[in-house]
């Protein structure tokens, strides 16, 4: 009775549920239909494909959502417009290949256009979310006949095209739900805007509401670089036959999805966090007041740096300067008087700026930089032009706008918008040139005057302040802010998953945007130190003390209760191995940039060991500690953190190996012995990896064991120490300088298994930037493979520097 009781109810869940059954099928035929109840699920889970109720409506429609994931997200739905309100409807496809959505048996709702003469005509869910139509007997998934993916919901999904085929018009864009109870199509529209010249554009209507602004190879001028984001990757392709605009996922496990929202009026990304399950929001456009189309008005720069937000461009004024005071800025600017082109205006340069509308934009991919400056200088409705040059997407050319600059937005960072030259006056700047002449030149005579009246006050000031000169600089408080939580938290979006740029060992490192656009790495330490906030404060101002063109620079720190938190300068480029060991992006790297970045790393790695007020052992230097700047200048960074954060010094008989498998000498890795050599060990192997572009670990030889190193000594042995170069710089004819061999030679010398025979890193700089003799190298040291370690015996002579000592300590107060 009681159980007839639960299968009752069981079975009313089960019909009043609005989840559907899953079919264990991705595919129907012919013969086949879906009813209301049932669903496709892709073959590897992703999604799903069956009826469903938005919100709180008891309406049915077909859609596709993320399978067994919670809160059912849709990301399609074909019968947008005609909803069905009972539950009899099902899914069919004819043997014309036609799909269609019937309601009763009769009545069609939904169905697709095209058709086409094949015998078995299929519909099959892909795993992409995508909804094909195929020929059962072509398996070529890109020989379909109709795809979901060609008519978008609200939903843009990896691998979708949005944006328009030029050769047939066709048009993929998003378009908004009405709200949450009803997908049917809203104002709110996403895609492509041809133009002058093609952009994304958020639409509200027919007006345009955000646009993206010009594609500039690494993104768009008008949206912030988020190029090394952990999430997805992007492009904007610009050809002969079709312009959109494509992103893929770098994690299959990391999702991610487009939405637009009618009734915030936004386009929102978001990313799947799979520790916690639920979707964080990425990025939003707009994101601030200057993202919304034209808010300055014509010829006006939008800058949320500035109060005003709005500015006008050089040589022009408010147009109703009243109402441009009490902050409406719709009236825009207008030039302070006529320009005289005749006398050839000058054209100012306006860097870091979004481009303006592409209404009056005119494209011509053929001209070089010379013959676009020349072409808009002549004729004189050009207001201002660009030159971009790229290879990733399309768009290359030059680019004139000719009447009103509207929508330009001003970025604050370098690694964001684009380079524009605007017309400005000729009459005064002229003058304004010859005067400055003028007073250079009086300036001049006036120094020269004073130099030697200087010189005599320094000398005696500065023999009188030498003694001084000595305390002061202890407590010197150097530019260290400290960091209010919540200005981190702002930054760093509470530490969104979004931001993080990856996990060091000493915690997570996430990327953040204080509010005066400066971008900031902020390093999170694991609580396991146990450290007071004072002698944090202490280690932290010691490692501020560090101060070189090839250390990371640490701006401050956070304490807030028991969390402590490092801010760097952020680096655009993110770290070595993300280019010596990656494909494509190795190819950066011509052999001259890569000496470079080893001389960088060298120097760095001298000032921490000699030139600095404190002696630093780095520990764990490798591929990835070494950052790059956006000139891709080298910078090491997590110094002086062995010490500080870990706490060896409590454990003196465990004292905990910190470094990495792969670049750990020998004697550090075997007993923990560390010392300025152990350092020089590690610069051996990053600089080896850098040469060959492969990792000592982990490396593999078709036909031979053992690591890099010992492929790169067989080499040396064998009279080809070339053999281990990377076949990038062998391609190009990049090699073998007599360089290059030599800096294999200093590798080998770095690597060498007796410490006391390394060079010393003011060894290895002096002969990175000379061409003297050098010694032959010993056996290295082989690590991680079986080979007995040999104890250190007698001190021998490395004979290239005076240091030797082994020391268990990093941080030693000079
Ligand atoms: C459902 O829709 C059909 C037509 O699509 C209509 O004839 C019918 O009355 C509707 N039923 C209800 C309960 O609204
Ligand atoms: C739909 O048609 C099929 C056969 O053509 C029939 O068996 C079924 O009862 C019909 N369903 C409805 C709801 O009319
Ligand atoms: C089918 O074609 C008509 C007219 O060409 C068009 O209005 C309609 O939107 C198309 N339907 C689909 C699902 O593509
Ligand atoms: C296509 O597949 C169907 C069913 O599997 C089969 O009957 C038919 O002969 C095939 N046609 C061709 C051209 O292979
Ligand atoms: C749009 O955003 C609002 C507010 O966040 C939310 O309540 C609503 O569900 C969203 N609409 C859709 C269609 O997702
Ligand atoms: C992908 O993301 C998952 C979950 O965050 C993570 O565990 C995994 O290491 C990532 N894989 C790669 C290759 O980054
Ligand atoms: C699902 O919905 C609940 C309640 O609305 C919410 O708390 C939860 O965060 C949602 N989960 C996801 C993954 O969105
Ligand atoms: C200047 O450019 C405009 C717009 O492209 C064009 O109509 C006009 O003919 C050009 N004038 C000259 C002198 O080239
Ligand atoms: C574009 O840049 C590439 C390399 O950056 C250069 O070789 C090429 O000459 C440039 N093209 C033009 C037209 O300036």
């Amino acid at each position: 009775m009681e159980m007839g009781f639960y299968f009752y109810v069981l079975c009313c869940f089960l019909i009043f549920s609005k989840a559907s059954t899953a079919t264990d099928s991705d595919t129907i035929s012919v013969s086949e239909s879906l009813a209301d109840g049932m669903a496709l699920v892709s073959n590897g889970g992703s999604f799903a494909l069956g009826f469903f109720s938005p919100g709180s409506s008891n309406n049915r429609y077909l859609g596709i959502w993320y399978h067994n994931h919670p809160n059912q997200t849709v990301v399609w739905v074909a019968n947008r417009m005609n909803p069905i309100n009972d539950s009899t409807g099902v899914l069919k496809i004819e043997s014309s290949g036609r799909v269609v959505l019937q309601v009763q048996n009769t009545t069609a709702v939904w169905s697709t256009n095209t058709t086409a003469s094949v015998e078995n005509p299929v519909l099959q869910l892909l795993d992409s979310g995508n909804l094909l139509v195929r020929d059962g007997n072509d398996s070529n998934p890109e020989n379909y006949i109709w795809q979901s993916f060609d008519y978008p919901s609200d939903t843009m999904l990896p691998g979708m095209k949005i944006g328009i085929d030029l050769r047939t018009g066709f048009d993929r864009r998003l378009t908004a739900w009405k709200n949450w109870d009803d997908p049917s199509p809203a104002d709110l529209t996403y895609g492509v805007e041809l133009e002058g010249g093609p952009e994304m554009v958020i639409m509200k209507g027919s007006d345009k509401y955000s646009l993206s602004g010009l594609w500039i190879g690494n993104g768009f001028s008008g949206i912030r670089n988020v190029r090394d984001n952990l999430i997805y990757d992007y492009v904007f392709v610009w050809n002969e036959n079709e312009v959109y605009y494509i992103f893929s996922l770098k994690n299959k496990s990391v999702l991610s999805r487009v939405v637009l929202n009618q009734t915030e009026s936004v386009r929102k990304r978001y990313a799947w966090n799979p520790e916690t399950q639920t979707w964080e929001m990425f990025s939003k456009r707009p994101s601030d007041d200057c993202d919304l189309y034209g808010h300055c008005g014509p010829n006006g720069n939008c800058d949320n740096n500035e109060l005003p937000v709005c500015q006008c461009l050089t040589a022009f004024t408010p147009k109703w300067p009243e109402r441009w005071k009490s902050s409406d800025y719709s009236g825009g600017c207008v030039l302070s008087k006529p320009l005289n082109c005749q006398s050839g205006d000058p054209f100012i340069t306006l860097r870091r700026v979004k481009s303006p509308d592409i209404k009056n934009l005119w494209v011509n991919k053929a001209m070089n930089i010379k013959e676009c400056e020349a072409q808009c200088r002549r004729n004189c409705s050009c207001m201002a032009y660009t030159y971009l040059n790229f290879t990733k997407g399309g768009g290359s050319g030059c680019y004139m706008w000719f009447g009103d600059l509207v929508d330009i937005k001003q970025f604050q960072s370098d690694s964001d918008g684009m380079e524009l030259y605007i017309r400005g006056y000729a009459s005064e700047t002229e003058p304004k040139e010859k005067a400055k002449l003028k007073a250079a030149i009086i300036l001049a005579t006036v120094i020269a005057a004073l130099l030697g009246f200087l010189l005599v006050v320094c000398y005696i000031l500065r023999s009188r302040r030498k003694l001084k000169a000595k305390d002061e600089d202890e407590d010197e408080d150097l530019e260290l802010v400290v960091f209010e939580f919540g200005t981190i938290t702002k930054a760093t979006g509470t530490f969104s998953f979004c931001n993080k740029l990856g996990q060091g060992g000493f915690g997570p490192v996430y990327k953040g945007t204080l509010a005066n656009g400066q971008e900031i790495a902020v390093k999170r330490l694991s609580k396991s130190s146990g450290q007071g906030s004072n002698e944090f404060k202490n280690e932290v101002k010691l490692i501020a003390k560090l101060q070189h063109r090839n250390l990371v620079r640490l701006l401050g720190y956070c304490i807030h209760g028991d969390e402590r938190m490092l801010v760097y300068e952020y680096m655009p480029n993110r770290s070595l191995d993300s280019f010596i060991f990656d494909q494509t992006k190795r190819k950066v790297l011509n052999w001259s940039k890569r000496f470079q970045i080893i001389c960088g790393i060298a120097r760095g790695l001298l000032y921490l060991h000699q030139d600095s007020r404190l002696r630093i052992i780095h520990r764990d230097l490798k591929a990835s500690n070494v950052l790059l700047d956006s000139e891709m200048n080298p910078k090491i960074s997590d110094f002086g953190m062995a010490k500080t954060f870990r706490g060896d010094q409590t454990e003196a008989n465990t004292n905990r190996v910190v470094g990495t498998y792969g670049y750990m000498a020998p004697e550090y890795a075997t007993d923990g012995l560390f010392s300025v050599k152990s350092d020089v060990f590690s610069f051996g192997i990053v600089l080896l990896e850098v040469i060959s572009g492969r990792k000592n670990r982990g490396f593999y030889h078709a036909n031979r064991s053992g690591n890099l190193i010992e492929h790169a000594w067989r080499l040396w042995t064998e009279g080809n120490p070339s053999g281990i170069v990377d076949e990038f710089l062998v391609e190009t004819g990049d090699q073998p300088e007599p360089e290059l061999l030599r800096c294999i030679h200093i590798g080998l010398l770095c690597v060498q298994q007796h410490p006391e025979e390394r060079p010393c890193m003011s060894a290895v700089v002096l002969m990175l930037g000379s061409r003297s003799e050098l010694h032959s190298p010993k056996q290295p040291g082989f690590l991680f493979h079986n080979k007995p370690f040999v104890p250190v015996s007698s001190p021998g002579n490395g004979g290239l520097c005076s240091r030797n000592e082994l020391s268990l300590s990093t941080l030693e107060a000079r």
